[in-house]
């Protein structure tokens, strides 16, 4: 029996600045371009949250996964800016570390294996994904 997926989309606004403490100041210009400005700039980033349906209660299992999500991403980086974030005191703000740490702060609140995938948007050209690492998704997919 094959298990459907519900998506559901979620925003916030948030500054960031590519930047990475490792590399030079001409690295990081060359690294990173305009987005290493020192004054940073904004998004209207949307975050798209897809999990296994439950196939029952779907109302009531959105309400509270729009909870969850609410709670712990969108109310964390609203109006924030993320290169203050303690997750990114290590790691530079891309669009590719910002979807892995959404994904891993909500795989830790959802039921296990509920997870199924999470997008970021950040640009109108700019979308990264993020599935898990595939040891954490065991061997269920082959
Ligand atoms: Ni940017």
């Amino acid at each position: 029996m094959s298990q459907g997926t519900v998506t559901r989309r979620y925003r916030f606004c948030a500054a960031h600045r590519l930047h990475s403490d490792r590399l030079t100041q001409e690295e990081n210009q060359a690294a990173f371009g305009k987005c290493n400005n020192l004054n940073g700039h904004g998004h209207n980033y949307v975050v798209l949250v897809t999990v296994k349906s439950s196939g029952i209660e779907e109302a009531q299992d959105l309400e509270r996964l729009d909870r969850t999500v609410n709670e712990t991403v969108v109310r964390r980086f609203d109006h924030q800016d993320l290169n203050c974030d303690p997750e990114f005191a290590e790691r530079t703000t891309t669009g590719e570390n910002l979807v892995k740490l959404i994904w891993d702060l909500l795989e830790s609140k959802l039921m296990a294996g509920r997870l199924e995938k999470v997008g970021v948007i950040e640009t109108r050209d700019n979308y990264f994904e993020y599935a898990g690492s595939s040891q954490a998704r065991g061997g269920a997919r082959g």
